[in-house]
């Protein structure tokens, strides 16, 4: 299924409407999910604080989500703030990144209901402090309506407690159903995941050059094509985003098998003439 929500090519910038009218329209991804990382080397080569370069970071968030809106994304996935972020990072930052996603909200609910963008989140988002989780609740309602892209924000998320938490509840299902071990199936495991709800990301971008997963999305992205841009996400716009499309579009997604042009009808066919004789 793609987007029920409109197409708004001409709310596009100019260099942006060049490299859609690149694209095929037919072949665009459904699910698109971003680390976004950079913000604090960003901050660092200008010699400002790291802070600067969160907050410079949450106005990219926006502009992307305003760019997949008008393309007609269906889903776009970012990882605003993992588990390690959590536990790993001074208290100090921590709280300002919190602060952060509350007047990220704030202001931006607006913005959201404009472009017919809906609010989610994954993640144990129960663990954040509740004034936090007030706000997200407040901008997920607001937006539950729309029908556009939906945003999800991976908050406090981590992939190996999503799994943990997955498997607790597919063993309280086994429990009260009492099922059989062998009977479990990917889609049960795939049942119990936050992002139970949508397709698995077609494509996932790193910023910053870094070529790692970081713990995102580890059982969703086994098929998934990776694009790393050496951009800071700060520096990231729709424009990259676009461009990050057209590189997709340029691959071959095989999914295990053969893929067109392997040669492998061919063979078949040859194989078919030999027997044949
Ligand atoms: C990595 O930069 C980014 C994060 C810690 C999380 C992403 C956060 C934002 C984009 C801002 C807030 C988002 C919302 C939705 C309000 P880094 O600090 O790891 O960069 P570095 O590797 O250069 O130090």
């Amino acid at each position: 299924m793609h987007s029920t929500g409109t197409l708004r090519i001409q709310d596009l910038t100019a260099e942006e409407r060049a490299v859609y009218a690149t694209l095929k329209p037919e072949r665009l991804p459904e699910h698109v999910a971003i680390i976004m990382d950079g913000n604090g080397r960003w901050a660092g080569q200008r010699s400002l604080k790291r802070f600067l370069g969160h907050q410079q970071g949450a106005k990219t968030v926006q502009q992307v989500t305003e760019t997949a809106a008008r393309i007609g994304l269906p889903w776009l996935t970012l990882y605003a703030f993992s588990l390690e972020n959590n536990l790993r990072r001074p208290k100090s930052e921590v709280s300002f990144l919190m602060r952060l996603l509350k007047s990220y909200l704030e202001n931006n609910v607006q913005r959201m209901l404009d472009n017919n963008v809906r609010l989610k989140y994954i993640g144990r988002t129960h663990e954040l402090p509740d004034e936090v989780q007030e706000k997200m609740r407040w901008a997920e309602q607001a937006t539950a309506r729309n029908t556009g892209t939906t945003l999800t924000l991976a908050l406090n998320y981590g992939g190996r407690s999503e799994l943990v938490d997955a498997f607790r509840g597919l063993a309280v299902e086994m429990k009260q159903k009492h099922i059989n071990p062998d009977h479990i199936t990917e889609e049960d495991i795939h049942r119990h995941l936050y992002t139970a709800h949508m397709p698995d990301p077609d494509l996932l971008i790193r910023t910053s050059g870094e070529m790692r997963l970081s713990n995102y999305l580890l059982w969703q992205v086994a098929y998934t094509e990776i694009f790393v841009t050496e951009r800071l996400w700060p520096d990231f716009r729709g424009l990259h985003l676009l461009e990050a499309i057209a590189d997709f579009q340029l691959r071959e997604r095989r999914y295990g098998g053969l893929g067109e042009g392997s040669g492998a009808v061919d063979e078949e066919a040859e194989r078919a003439k030999i027997a044949a004789v």
